[in-house]
């Protein structure tokens, strides 16, 4: 059953798409001065490109974390710390409030000053940072790529099999711009990592049933963070074992009883969108 699942999981994000982005990337890689990865901050591990190295080689990057507002800042804290470790440089910032994006202008002209300084000596001037904004969909890149442009870009490729135009779009600080060129894939045979996915980001239907996302919500809520658990559904804890009486205690709260029985596939579709429309914040599921 398990096995199954994974090989047809993989096989809806890999073969073509894997092949034509990896192109698209190599057509543009010359051109690219530094890379933004982008993941989210609930899930910092799983929401990370597979093999990330391989299409981007050793070009400066950022690791840039996103939804920082949404996130539990201690425990994605430890995820700043393990990937500094690694060598990476890491910003966690929130891109719908504030000014976060004025950090990631200065670290990349930071990154990028040794790169400038050589020009100068050549008695070149400044060149414009190209940047290729990479990451799965979902983690926040147009949001990024449209508060840097100040301006609202539209772009498709959300979906596998959609392909975009590629163009470098201008920011208001001598950096270009590139968006992701086609579908980039996570690393879904990993761990928890599709149950993350599936809980945070779009891409749920395509991975797992609805029932067994909201269990696994549930039990993180009840290993991590109890008192949202007790705040949101009146539950103390959600083990194998009385998982039948959670989903019964929250069907009565939200009116999921027919003729006496549960709607199970109510109650799931209320965990999962708690969490896809943000009632439930402050939480990250990856854990150190
Ligand atoms: P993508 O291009 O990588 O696919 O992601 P996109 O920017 O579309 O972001 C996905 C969702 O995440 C969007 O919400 C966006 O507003 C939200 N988002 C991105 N960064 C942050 C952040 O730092 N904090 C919070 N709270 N949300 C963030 P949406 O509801 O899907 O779309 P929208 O209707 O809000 O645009």
């Amino acid at each position: 059953m398990e096995n199954n699942r994974q090989n047809s999981t993989n096989i809806n994000w890999y073969p073509g798409h894997m092949a034509k982005t990896r192109r698209l990337i190599a057509e543009k890689y010359p051109l690219i001065d530094i890379v933004y990865e982008i993941v989210d901050a609930r899930i910092p591990f799983s929401s990370k490109i597979k093999d990330i190295y391989s299409l981007i080689g050793n070009k400066p990057k950022i690791l840039i974390m996103t939804k920082k507002d949404l996130c539990d800042v201690k425990a994605t804290s430890e995820w700043v710390k393990y990937y500094e470790n690694l060598g990476s440089k890491v910003l966690l910032v929130d891109l719908e409030h504030g000014n976060d994006v004025d950090e990631i202008v200065r670290v990349t002209h930071e990154l990028m000053a040794d790169l400038q300084e050589k020009r100068n000596t050549r008695g070149l001037k400044n060149k414009e940072i190209r940047a290729l904004v990479i990451g799965i969909p979902n983690v926040g890149k147009s949001t990024l790529i449209n508060k840097m442009c100040k301006r609202k870009v539209a772009r498709v490729g959300n979906l596998p099999g959609v392909t975009q135009s590629l163009s470098w779009l201008r920011t208001r600080s001598d950096i270009l711009l590139l968006d992701t060129p086609g579908i980039l894939w996570p690393k879904l045979d990993q761990g928890d990592v599709a149950l993350n996915l599936a809980a945070f980001t779009a891409i749920k239907e395509e991975i797992l049933p609805v029932d067994e996302v909201a269990v696994y919500i549930l039990k993180q809520l009840s290993e991590y963070y109890p008192e949202k658990l007790f705040e949101n559904y009146g539950v103390r804890k959600v083990t194998d074992e009385n998982v039948l009486e959670v989903y019964e205690t929250i069907a009565r709260q939200i009116g999921a009883m027919k003729h006496g029985e549960v709607d199970y596939e109510k109650v799931s579709l209320k965990v999962v969108n708690d969490i896809k429309a943000e009632r439930i914040t402050g939480i990250t599921f990856d854990r150190k």
